[in-house]
């Protein structure tokens, strides 16, 4: 079986099948993070919730923002029924396809669900897969997953990498602190925190961020500023020296 045969299958998205609580949910989570996006969110983020058509009423169609997406960066939305196991996502991100849950959590729920729902996948990750740069930088990261498969210390420092950045970035913007991360943009909590003078934040250096452990069970105590988008693609060359010195391949 070739590693794509092994893959989890893809689910399709029933539009029908979206209950009423289903698009409460939606659309108490919207306003509830626009409200605050408006303000904190990066520019890029905020011109692309519009360009997907995203708004508080309708839950996303993945085919409709798929077309977005394909028009503009060539990516895509692919459809799982669970969290991906963390070679495959990769492997996708490389083939410029991000894995995206359709479900959504209960009213019950709003502020803790165990694995990312749709609302983190779709409304925290899909609009900046419009950009350019950062989808350059997307892809990389996949690429070099890839290509490390299998070398634990490698992977750990990718996986850095992408939490500090994908899901927890920052981004400097006519001298404000923006936000940019899917893990801030799509959680109140986190974004409050983001917001405060609570946690530590640094200028983004691919040093400091490959070698520096994280914990995906609190609320972040530091964050990481991009002057731009520009500024990760153009970090590549950096980032794969330091793999091959630390790593070794
Ligand atoms: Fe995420």
């Amino acid at each position: 079986m070739t590693p794509s045969e092994n893959r989890i299958k893809p689910l399709q998205q029933v539009y029908s099948n979206y209950t009423s609580e289903d698009f409460a949910v939606w659309e108490l989570l919207y306003n509830r993070q626009m409200d605050l996006l408006i303000k904190h969110g990066c520019g890029d983020y905020l011109k692309a919730v519009n360009e997907i058509k995203f708004s508080a009423q309708v839950i996303p169609d993945f085919e409709k923002t798929n077309a977005v997406l394909q028009a503009l960066t060539g990516w895509k939305l692919r459809t799982v029924p669970c969290l991906c196991p963390p070679n495959e996502f990769f492997e996708l991100l490389s083939e410029k396809t991000f894995t995206a849950t359709c479900w959504l959590r209960k009213m019950s729920e709003l502020d803790y669900i165990e694995e990312p729902d749709m609302f983190h996948d779709v409304f925290g990750h899909a609009p900046l897969i419009t950009n350019v740069d950062y989808c350059t930088f997307f892809q990389s990261i996949g690429s070099l997953a890839k290509q490390y498969q299998g070398n634990e210390k490698a992977i750990q420092m990718i996986e850095r990498l992408y939490w500090f950045t994908i899901e927890f970035g920052l981004i400097y913007e006519e001298g404000e602190t923006k936000i940019y991360g899917a893990g801030i943009i799509s959680s109140k909590g986190e974004l409050l925190n983001a917001l405060s003078n609570q946690p530590v934040k640094k200028d983004f250096t691919v040093n400091e961020v490959m070698l520096h452990d994280f914990r995906n069970d609190v609320i972040q105590n530091e964050y990481y500023v991009i002057q731009d988008y520009s500024q990760l693609k153009n970090s590549l060359g950096e980032i794969e020296a330091l793999l091959k010195e630390v790593a070794g391949q």
